[in-house]
């Protein structure tokens, strides 16, 4: 896959300025802005003041670091394309934490580029998606003094911290908002690297389980046999929550699924998914899940539970014998349509201590939330977005659903009345989250193109042709 753009004159200019434009990509993946980690507040500042002052050498106009009472918002917006639609486009220039850092093979903030891959942390989740709205917005303005669209970018930065403050932002800077379609740029292709447009994602609950037993750790020949044991119990606890076939015990947890059509499970059949190739990538024994669903619609269709960290007691080398005075989960869900985080959690807390062994005490809290959501296929923001990536990659886009979430998506819809439409270009085997994260190189040259594309294809369709149902 060459992607080459239609617009000549910008695909010289792309081609021309390629070096200079992965020296500026790779300058921010330098950018430690982790934003779940204090003492990363500094450099996540760093990165939106770095790219707030790209965005105005790119020829935005007011672009802002703007406050929001955690990590700053970028916005700044390019509003003469009289008549022509408003995009708002999204995506968020923070990371994940990167440990275990001995599992990298080259530092998570040195980007290197081997073959046709960079590694960093964030190379692909989002600064790839961000870089290239950046360089998109840039060559278009570069090369004919404006865009065919009205623009409004927002750059967050505390995507992968639940965006607690985006909501409050999003409504108190809602003219900055108005326009007829949003791209939420945080996803990527599909497996073996297909060109795919993402139209469903799960939401997620996110929890932890804090199990107590004797004031402090004591001695396990005193008094084991006397007392319950926190981690013993935890284990308990946590292997009740979900069957040997997959469905997750806690009552009235699937009461709001929507089932999946028929037309649902159609589509998912046609996604050319190759089982052994994904177990295989995986380095596990077998895949596993819920009865009755294949693999792709247990990763993005349907719900689930896992146990994404589990401590407590001893941990050292050797052996010391003790009663743990504490155990801890942090346990979360990823939900579908029409789960509601709040809910899902009153049901897990009122289980877990439904099945807590009498002789210790357990709390369960709520660490974060998001609802799922789903867009339309119909839509002409979608269809346009299909004609950009037919354009420029010469292929019919795939149309998945994520098993990842991004949680105010929904917001959009329901608080801005905007439709969304979710495109970008990660590879999706790029070990988001996970050492030795990387971004393929011609997936991002490809995404600049097929961006400027998508806003040619935009101003095409027209403002009327966006509002559905006139
Ligand atoms: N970009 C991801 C979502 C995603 C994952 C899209 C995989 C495509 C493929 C996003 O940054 C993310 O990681 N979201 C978090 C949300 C959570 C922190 C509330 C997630 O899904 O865990
Ligand atoms: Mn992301
Ligand atoms: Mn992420």
């Amino acid at each position: 896959m060459t992607p080459v753009s239609p617009d000549a004159a910008l695909e010289a200019h792309l081609v021309a300025t390629r070096e200079a434009r992965l020296a500026r990509y790779f300058e921010l993946l330098r950018i430690p802005s982790i934003s779940t980690l204090p003492e990363h507040a500094a450099d996540c500042h760093r990165a939106a003041e770095w790219l707030a002052a790209e965005l105005a050498a790119a020829g935005l106009e007011h672009a802002e670091v703007s406050e929001t009472g955690g990590h700053p918002i970028v916005y700044a917006d390019w509003l003469h394309a009289e008549g022509a639609p408003t995009v708002v486009a999204y995506g968020h220039y923070d990371v994940q934490p990167v440990d275990p850092l001995d599992e990298w093979t080259s530092p998570p903030f040195e980007p290197v580029v081997v073959g046709d891959r960079v590694l960093a942390r964030g190379a692909s989740d989002d600064k790839s998606n961000v870089m290239i709205l950046v360089q998109a917005a840039a060559g278009l303005l570069a090369t004919r003094g404006r865009l065919p669209v009205n623009l409004r970018i927002i750059f967050e930065g505390e995507e992968e911290a639940t965006s607690q403050h985006l909501e409050a932002w999003l409504l108190a800077n809602r003219e900055r908002l108005a326009g007829e379609v949003a791209i939420v740029s945080d996803v990527g292709f599909f497996a073996g690297n297909l060109p795919a447009i993402t139209v469903g994602l799960r939401g997620i609950m996110y929890a932890q389980i804090d199990v107590s037993g004797p004031f402090q750790d004591v001695h396990s020949g005193q008094y084991g046999g006397s007392i319950e044991n926190p981690a013993n119990a935890l284990a308990g606890i946590v292997a009740g929550l979900k069957g040997p076939d997959g469905r997750i015990r806690i009552p009235g947890f699937y009461d709001d699924v929507v089932p999946l059509s028929e037309s649902d499970r159609a589509a998912y059949a046609v996604l050319p998914f190759d089982e052994e190739a994904y177990r295989a990538g995986l380095g596990v024994p077998a895949l596993t899940g819920e009865t009755g669903y294949s693999t792709i619609e247990r990763r993005s269709g349907r719900p689930t539970l896992d146990v994404n960290g589990i401590w407590g007691g001893f941990q050292g080398e050797g052996s010391k014998t003790i009663i743990p005075g504490r155990a801890h989960a942090k346990v979360s869900c990823r939900l579908v349509a029409n789960q509601d985080p709040g809910r899902i959690f009153e049901q897990l807390r009122a289980f877990v201590l439904d099945i807590a062994p009498p002789g210790v005490k357990v709390d369960v809290t709520l660490l974060g939330g998001g609802r799922p959501s789903l867009t339309s296929i119909e839509h002409p923001a979608t269809r346009a977005a299909a004609d950009a990536i037919r354009t420029v990659l010469g292929v019919d886009p795939l149309y998945i659903r994520e098993g990842g979430s991004i949680p105010f998506v929904a917001t959009f819809e329901t608080a801005l009345h905007l439709p969304v439409v979710l495109v970008g270009f990660m590879p999706d085997d790029g070990n988001f989250h996970a050492p030795n994260e990387w971004m393929h190189l011609g997936n991002f040259e490809a995404g600049v193109r097929t961006m400027a594309s998508y806003w040619d294809e935009l101003a095409a369709v027209g403002r009327e042709g966006l509002v559905v149902g006139s």
